[in-house]
């Protein structure tokens, strides 16, 4: 009889084996995502500072590896916080270890990508990444690993601490990885463009291994407001989280416990919610047995008093930057944004941002050209499953008289603590009703303003037409009929054009 063999694999494993679910499906996709990952973290660096960011990407080739692929090396350097240099192994040596699973609007979420791109690097040229870091205080440290992904655990080749003179701040991760540049680099491209259309107070400058040098320049230093960490709100929570919030919690009775670890929950809500559930305020939340913790959690999500989370630990771009970033990579005739209230969905704020462009160097696709972003980051894979791809292509865009033809570009932002990702390789969102719903109204809103403009601008067109055709005939007109009356001097045609001009300009 064959025998079943049972064994336990690490994190690093479970995604050396699983890579696909990270995005770093083949040697074309994993080069994209790689330099994606690393610009995210950089990006997430700066702003946490709140400092506009100066990123600097090269890929430099180092030789040839399969039949279509090659060995590449990766630099990211950027001006954000630095990594404390106890932290730097583990953030870029151990899977699922990072600094950002906060209730905050945050590029990252995982705690994998940076580290998905050095596994990824390391099982195809087998070399080290080099990671250098300064917080800018008086040592900049500097430190060669690699991953031991049996074991999950970074493996220290060596460190090294320099003296630094000029206070520099930030963080550069260099390795070599193989891939598929050529395939990839319309992507890579796109990437940077549409990263520099969200993010359009950064500096991004990016070298590619032919040497070719591609800047995207900021248009502006404002930066949105950053993001403020939130509690968790009561109608989101689990069994699992109300134990974690009783075991770490300082306070012996259940008011204050509501009041303190739970988000908008106030004195008068917590007095009320105990009420309605039948639980005494001064109950230990320690002393709740696992029945009353479960009952705890069904009664929180029947309570209907609970005001909604509010957007304060969500950073949205604002409709000004949105625009400013529209205007700098698209160069449109005519763009219109619109910022939705915040919404939420199971317990997790939202809110959703749109733009309509048209016109000026957009090109005709013969389709819309729909951009996508998620906490400022560009999703350009998967389009077809994506919720605002399903909600552009279910509008009827007729009402609107705007045409799949005509050349315009949409483009949607949704921001939110936990975006709905349908995967760790962050490429698509999943459709939740709240969303969609979401997206639709926004879209409807910005598609109004494109048909007021297009109409307008008919108008404009039919009346241009109208004074080409007087001007063109009412001097000839003059002539001959002077002719005809036998007199010499001609009617002042000027006069009349004028009139039908001013006529023109008030109806527009
Ligand atoms: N350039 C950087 N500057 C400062 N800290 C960084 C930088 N890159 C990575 N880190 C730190 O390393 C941690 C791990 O990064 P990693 O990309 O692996 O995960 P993450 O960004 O937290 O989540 P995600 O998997 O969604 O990217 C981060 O949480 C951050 O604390
Ligand atoms: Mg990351």
């Amino acid at each position: 009889m064959a025998k079943t063999t049972f064994e336990e694999i690490s994190a690093a494993d479970f995604f050396y084996r699983n890579r696909d679910i990270a995005g770093f499906t083949n040697p074309s996709r994993a080069i994209f995502a790689a330099v994606r990952e690393l610009v995210e973290n950089s990006l997430d660096a700066a702003e946490s500072l709140r400092m506009p960011p100066n990123i600097y990407v090269r890929l430099s080739y180092e030789g040839e590896a399969g039949k279509e692929t090659q060995i590449y090396r990766l630099r990211v350097e950027d001006n954000g916080i630095g990594v404390p240099p106890r932290h730097i192994p583990s953030a870029f040596g151990q899977v699922l270890f990072g600094s950002k699973y906060k209730l905050k609007q945050q590029r990252g979420t995982f705690g994998l990508g940076g580290k998905m791109a050095i596994l990824y690097g390391q099982i195809t040229t087998h070399k080290p990444a080099c990671i250098i870091s300064s917080t800018g205080a008086s040592k900049i440290y500097r430190c060669r690993l690699m991953i031991d992904i049996q074991r999950n655990r970074p493996l220290i080749l060596d460190r090294k601490v320099l003296i630094n003179k000029e206070r520099w701040r930030g963080t550069i991760v260099e390795f070599c990885l193989e891939g598929d540049y050529f395939r990839a680099m319309p992507k890579i491209l796109e990437y940077f463009k549409q990263t520099a259309m969200v993010n359009p107070y950064a500096n991004l400058t990016f070298v590619d291994p032919r040497g070719r040098l591609y800047k995207f320049t900021r248009v502006t230093k404002e930066m949105p407001d950053p993001p403020r960490e939130t509690l968790p709100h009561p109608y989101g929570v689990d069994v699992e989280l109300l134990q974690r919030l009783i075991q770490v919690t300082p306070y012996r009775n259940m008011l204050e416990f509501l009041r303190y670890h739970f988000h908008r929950v106030g004195e008068i809500t917590a007095r009320k919610f105990l009420e309605f559930s039948n639980i005494s305020p001064s109950k230990n939340p320690k002393k709740l047995s696992h029945e009353e913790i479960v009952r705890l959690m069904h009664m929180l999500k029947k309570f209907g008093e609970f005001l909604p989370p509010d957007a304060s630990c969500l950073s949205p771009l604002g409709e000004e930057l949105l625009k400013a970033g529209v205007l700098k990579e698209l160069k449109p005739e005519f763009v219109a944004v619109h910022q939705r209230k915040p919404s939420t969905y199971a317990g997790h704020p939202f809110i959703v941002e749109v733009g309509i462009a048209y016109g000026g160097e957009i090109p005709k696709k013969g389709n819309f050209l729909i951009y996508r972003f998620a906490n400022r980051i560009p999703l350009l894979y998967d389009e077809a499953s994506d919720v605002s791809v399903r909600v552009v292509n279910s509008m009827n865009w007729r009402r609107y008289k705007v045409m799949p033809d005509m050349p315009t570009a949409i483009l949607v932002h949704i921001c939110s603590t936990k975006v709905p990702y349908k995967t760790v390789g962050k490429e698509f969102i999943a459709d939740r009703p709240e969303v969609r719903r979401e997206i639709a109204n926004g879209l409807r809103e910005v598609a109004r303003r494109l048909q007021r403009f297009l109409t307008r601008r008919e108008h404009v067109d039919r009346e241009r037409k109208r004074l080409g055709v007087f001007s063109k005939y009412l001097p000839k007109i003059a002539q001959f009929s002077a002719q005809l009356a036998g007199k010499e001097k001609l009617p002042d045609v000027k006069k009349l054009l004028r009139s039908v001009k001013k006529f023109g300009a008030k109806e527009t």
